[in-house]
């Protein structure tokens, strides 16, 4: 049955009381915060300390024993259980001693500007909700363009990651050759067995799955052989296909290695080909002076994917996507809706907002958290600890080269270093792979593996901006002495 007003006002108010849960008062807050803030403290205080990897037998399935319920829990056993279930398990990539994958390290400032954003929850996906978020965040990519060496013709977009800035770059591609379905099938892409897999799957994403994948063959060093390329596309061309895309690493994951961009480029720019250069775990070194030397030619990527939750430390959730051609990324994400005609009024400036630059609507504030940490810990800071692990790899690779019996990969691009001990008998993949077991299993650093011509391979990533020299020689202590049990 319908409700009178003032049974309605009635109801209203009485489920109020409820909603206002929601909304702790100041006190509250204060002792919410200052409770986290001491938690916080505690892990920050504690991190060098704590392991880098560790998995009780459990894996945190614990936690499921504390089903969320109807009313508020108790913040301290929260706080417990998220401690025992979540912090405890698996690998810590705040730790100074992760070495593995592609480090991600979580900036304290960035972690003030999430605060912020989350807060006051500015509204970053349309410049009118928002004009001064939109700048913020168009000022920390333009702020990146630059020190690609972009003119300001170029623009880009903040993403969730390095496989969204690919899928981005891709679909860019995709647009601005304006292929028809019919042609998918005689479109071809260049890329080498070191490619990221999220390329392929990007590929996939943007209906291109018909396409044809060229794996180019790489040189001693793991980049992508120009000369070989050449090749590829000039028989590509004679049988017909359509060589469309050149995606260059900029650092790959499994070594490190920079592939030719200057080459590359001139190639692509020969045969009107587009050029992606995929630099999410690379393309921050150009902050840094022997950074930005590996790199040159990164500027004349048609798109270029970063990562910041990697080479610039932010929290994970921070990806880049830039195109030299800022029309190129806008082309496929423009688009009309009757509900959003306000914004034509609300604002009397205009500018391009995010959600014309990616698939997005509604979306994390991102650039908040770069914006503060740029700002709080000024540029040079960042400028230093690049240098600084590119100079901790090559300590490293000299360290190792002291070690009988290890053969190593190329000497380091960046900051990745790939090793294997040869042992006096038995097999070597499995000798290897016993070996990097019993280092995770120490806990002090974290390493990662790969397979490189069926060889098992040690990865040495650095990229923490928590991981100092003394880390790199705690780690090369530990290799030393899990040789000798392994061995024995
Ligand atoms: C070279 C490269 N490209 C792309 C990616 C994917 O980035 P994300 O994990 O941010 O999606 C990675 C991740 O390690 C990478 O190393």
């Amino acid at each position: 049955m319908k409700k009178n007003r003032s049974q309605l006002i009635g109801s209203i108010k009485q489920i109020e009381k409820s909603t206002r849960l929601l909304e702790p008062d100041g006190q509250n807050r204060q002792k919410l915060f200052n409770k986290i803030n001491g938690f916080a403290e505690e892990f920050l205080t504690t991190l060098g300390s704590r392991p880098v990897f560790q998995n009780g037998k459990e894996e945190g399935t614990d936690l499921l024993n504390a089903p969320f319920t109807e009313h508020p829990d108790d913040l301290g056993e929260m706080l417990k259980n998220f401690s025992d279930n979540v912090l405890n398990t698996g690998l810590n990539p705040a730790s100074p001693g992760h070495f593995g994958y592609i480090p991600g390290s979580g900036l304290y400032y960035s972690a003030l500007g999430d605060y912020l954003a989350a807060v006051t929850n500015r509204y970053s996906g349309i410049y009118a909700a928002s004009p001064g978020a939109v700048r913020m965040e168009a000022m920390v990519i333009q702020w990146f363009a630059k020190e690609i060496g972009y003119l300001e013709s170029s623009s880009g977009d903040l993403t969730s990651g390095g496989s969204i800035a690919n899928l981005s770059a891709v679909v860019a591609a995709r647009d601005a050759f304006g292929f028809k379905a019919k042609e998918y099938s005689r479109v071809v892409v260049y890329l080498t067995a070191h490619t990221h897999h999220c390329v392929a799957k990007s590929i996939r994403i943007a209906g291109l799955s018909e396409s044809v994948i060229r794996l180019v063959p790489v040189d001693a060093d793991f980049k992508m052989q120009p000369e070989s390329l050449i090749q590829m596309v000039k028989r590509d061309k004679s049988l017909g296909l359509i060589p469309w895309l050149i995606v260059a690493s900029a650092g790959t994951t499994d070594t490190g290695s920079v592939d030719p961009l200057e080459d590359l480029f001139e190639i692509a720019e020969i045969n009107k080909m587009w050029f992606h250069v995929d630099g999410a775990y690379g393309a921050s070194f150009v902050l840094c002076k022997s950074g930005k030397k590996k790199l040159k030619g990164i500027e004349n990527a048609d798109t270029l994917t970063m990562d910041p939750h990697k080479g610039l430390f932010a929290p994970f959730g921070t990806g880049v996507i830039l195109a030299k051609n800022g029309m190129d990324l806008h082309r496929p994400y423009q688009y009309e809706a009757n509900y959003m005609q306000d914004e034509k009024t609300l604002a009397s400036k205009s500018q391009i907002s995010p959600a014309e630059m990616s698939p997005e609507l509604t979306r994390h504030f991102r650039g908040m958290r770069i914006w503060m940490a740029l700002k709080l810990a000024g540029v040079n800071a960042f400028r230093s600890a690049l240098e600084e692990k590119m100079l901790l790899a090559q300590y490293f690779y000299n360290e190792l080269q002291s070690i009988d019996r290890i053969e190593t990969g190329p000497f380091p691009d960046l900051s990745i270093v790939i090793f294997r001990y040869i042992p006096q008998k038995g097999e070597p993949n499995k000798f290897n792979q016993s070996l990097l077991e019993k280092i995770i299993q120490d806990g002090t650093v974290f390493m990662s593996s790969t397979m490189i011509n069926n060889n098992f391979m040690i990865r040495m990533a650095i990229l923490s901006f928590r991981s100092h020299l003394e880390k790199v020689d705690q780690a090369i202590t530990i290799i030393k002495s899990m040789i000798q049990r392994v061995e024995n």
